[in-house]
C-alpha cells in the first residue's frame, strides 16, 4: 500500500531541523512543510522579515528561506495543530549529554525526544510516519515506539491513530549544511515498514538518486550515525596527536597530512590538525558509544573510544600551556586577542567549541581576552564561558575579563598575543605587518588553524607559532 504524504512537520527548529526542512520544501514544492519549536523567540526569528536575523547562520540558507517561507514552508509554535495535520513528523530536537543522574556525563538526555514523542502520541490524527532525525543513542526508536504504541492502547475498537517509526539520521555538517543536504553522500533510512520507508524515499527521490538511498534495519541506521561521527572524530584526534610530534621533530603537519591522505585507502578528508573538534555531535556521540559499550560489558571498546576524547581535550590544554610558556610563563593581566569563537568557520554555533576551553584556561591564568568572531554574538560567548566557569566551580568574573573587538586593529591594540581559533576566510586577508605595529613587544601570533602563510612576513618582528609546524618553532624575536 503506498502512503501519500502531503504535509510534513518537523519538531525542532535548530541547526538540523531548520536547514533540512528548508531544503525539503525547496525540492518538493508539492509538500507543505511546517517547522515547530517550543521556543517562541526562535520561531519569531525564523519568521523575521530581516533575513540576517535567522537563528542559524548557514551559507545559502537565506535564499532558500526567501524562496519558500510563506509558500510551502512555515515556522510555528502551534505544535498541536501542526502535528495533527501532518502525515509524516520528523523529530529533530537536541539530545545533550546528561548532566546528572544515571549515565551523567556520558548518556544522552532523551527528555526532548520523549516529550516530542508524547506530543505526537497526543496530537496525531490518522496514520503518522515518525522519523528520527536527531543524533540519538542506539535503541532510541524503542523509546519512541513504546510511547506511541502505548497511546493506542484502549483504542483498539476505534483506532483513530496509528504510527510507524523510521530512523533517518542527518549527516549534514554545519557551515556546509545546505550543500550537504542538496548533494548528500548518502541518505540512510532504517525501519520495518516498507510502505513508510518508500514514502520517505519518495520525498528524497525528488533530488537524490536512488542508489544513494540506503535502506537498513532501524538499529543499523542508528548505530551507523554514531559510528560515522566516531570515525570522523577519531581521525581528527589521530592527526592532532601527530601535530604534537611534528612540533618536537621539525616535521610540518600539513605536509604529513598531505602525504598520508594521498593514500587512497586513507583519503585526504578530516586530516586537518587544529585546536580539537567541537560541535554538538562528536563529543556527545562518542560519549554515547562509550556508555552503551560499557552497558553491554564491552569495556575495551569503551576505553578505545574514550581515548579519542582524551586526546581532543589534551590538545586544547597543550595549546594553552604553549601560549603561557611563550609569554614568559605568565599571562596575568596580559591582553590576548582571540580570532574566532565558533567551533568551525561558516557557522554561528559555539557548542563544544575548542575556543571555550582554551579561553577559559587563559582566563584562569589571569589573561584579559579581546574576542572577535564575525557571526557569534558577545552574549553567546559570555554565556558559553560562564557555563563552563560554573560547571567547573571557578570564580572568574567573565564579564570583567572579556571584551569584544569590532575591528582587527582594536583587537591587536596593546595585546601581547593573538590566537587564531576558527578558520574564517577573512582572517586570511589580515595585514599582519600593520597589525603587529599595534601590539606590545615581543608580540606573538598563535595560528591554530594553518591560516597564516609565514612567507608573507618579510622583516616583521612578529613571532609566529603554527600548530603542528616543527620547522618554524623557537624563532623568538
Ligand atoms: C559533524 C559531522 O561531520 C556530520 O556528518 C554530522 O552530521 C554532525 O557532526 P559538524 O560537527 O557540523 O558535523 O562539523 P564538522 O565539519 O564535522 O567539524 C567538526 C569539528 O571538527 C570542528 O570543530 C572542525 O573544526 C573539526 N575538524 C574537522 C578538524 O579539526 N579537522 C578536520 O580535518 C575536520
Ligand atoms: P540540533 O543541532 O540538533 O538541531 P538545536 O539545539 O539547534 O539542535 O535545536 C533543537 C531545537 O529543538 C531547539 O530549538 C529546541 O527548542 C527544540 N525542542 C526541544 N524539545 C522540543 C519539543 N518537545 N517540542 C518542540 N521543540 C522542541
Amino acid at each position: 500500500m503506498s502512503v501519500e504524504v502531503k504535509t510534513i512537520c518537523c519538531i525542532g527548529a535548530g541547526y538540523v531541523g531548520g536547514p533540512t526542512m528548508a531544503v525539503i520544501a525547496d525540492k518538493c514544492k508539492y509538500l507543505k512543510v511546517i517547522v515547530v519549536d517550543l521556543n517562541k523567540d526562535k520561531i519569531d526569528s525564523w519568521n523575521d522579515e530581516d533575513l540576517t536575523k535567522l537563528p542559524v547562520y548557514e551559507p545559502g540558507l537565506k535564499d532558500l528561506i526567501k524562496r519558500c517561507r510563506g509558500k510551502n514552508l512555515f515556522f510555528s509554535t502551534n505544535i498541536q495543530q501542526s502535528i495533527a495535520q501532518s502525515d509524516m513528523v520528523f523529530i529533530s530536537v537536541n539530545t545533550p549529554t546528561k548532566k546528572r543522574g544515571l549515565g551523567a556525563g556520558e548518556a544522552s538526555d532523551l527528555k526532548y525526544i520523549e516529550s516530542s514523542a508524547r506530543s505526537i502520541a497526543e496530537f496525531a490524527v490518522g496514520h503518522t510516519i515518525v522519523v528520527e532525525k536527531s543524533t540519538i543513542p542506539v535503541k532510541t526508536a524503542e523509546v519512541i515506539k513504546t510511547i506511541l504504541f502505548s497511546s493506542q492502547k484502549g483504542l483498539e475498537n476505534k483506532p483513530s491513530k496509528s504510527f510507524t517509526v523510521l530512523s533517518s539520521p542527518e549527516f549534514l555538517a554545519e557551515g556546509t549544511a545546505i550543500d550537504d543536504l542538496i548533494n548528500p553522500s548518502r541518505v540512510l533510512i532504517g525501519g520495518e515498514s516498507k510502505d513508510s520507508i518508500n514514502a520517505l524515499v519518495n520525498i528524497y527521490k525528488n533530488w537524490v538518486s536512488e542508489e544513494k538511498i540506503i535502506k537498513t534495519n532501524i538499529w543499523s541506521s542508528e548505530l551507523s550515525k554514531l559510528t560515522a561521527n566516531a570515525f570522523l572524530a577519531q581521525r581528527i584526534s589521530s592527526i592532532n596527536s601527530i601535530s604534537a610530534l611534528c612540533e618536537k621533530t621539525g616535521a610540518d603537519i600539513s605536509e604529513v597530512a598531505k602525504a598520508v591522505g594521498m593514500d587512497y585507502r586513507i583519503g585526504r578528508h578530516f586530516l586537518k590538525s587544529g585546536p580539537g573538534f567541537g560541535g554538538s555531535c562528536f563529543k556527545k556521540d562518542i560519549l554515547n558509544l562509550v556508555y552503551i559499550c560499557k552497558l553491554y560489558g564491552l569495556n575495551e571498546v569503551a576505553n578505545y573510544w574514550q581515548e579519542v576524547l582524551k586526546i581532543n581535550h589534551w590538545q586544547q590544554n597543550r595549546l594553552t600551556n604553549i601560549i603561557v610558556k611563550k609569554l614568559f610563563g605568565t599571562v596575568t593581566n596580559k591582553k590576548i586577542g582571540i580570532l574566532g569563537f565558533a567551533f568551525k568557520a561558516d557557522t554561528n554555533d559555539t557548542r563544544e567549541s575548542p575556543a571555550i576551553n582554551i579561553c577559559s584556561n587563559l582566563l584562569l591564568e589571569g589573561a584579559k581576552l579581546s574576542i572577535y568572531d564575525p557571526k557569534v554574538k558577545f552574549q553567546e560567548i559570555s554565556d558559553s564561558l560562564n557555563d563552563l566557569n560554573n560547571a567547573q566551580d571557578h570564580t572568574i568574573k567573565i564579564k570583567d575579563s572579556i571584551f569584544t573587538a569590532s575591528s582587527f586593529e582594536q583587537l591587536a591594540n596593546g595585546s601581547d598575543a593573538i590566537l587564531i581559533l576558527t578558520e574564517w576566510v577573512e582572517f586570511k586577508n589580515i595585514d599582519w605587518v600593520k597589525i603587529s605595529k599595534l601590539m606590545r613587544k615581543p608580540s606573538w601570533i598563535f595560528d591554530c588553524r594553518d591560516i597564516i602563510d609565514v612567507n608573507h612576513f618579510g622583516e616583521s618582528d612578529l613571532n609566529i607559532w603554527k600548530l603542528g609546524f616543527g620547522s618554524n618553532m623557537d624563532n623568538q624575536k
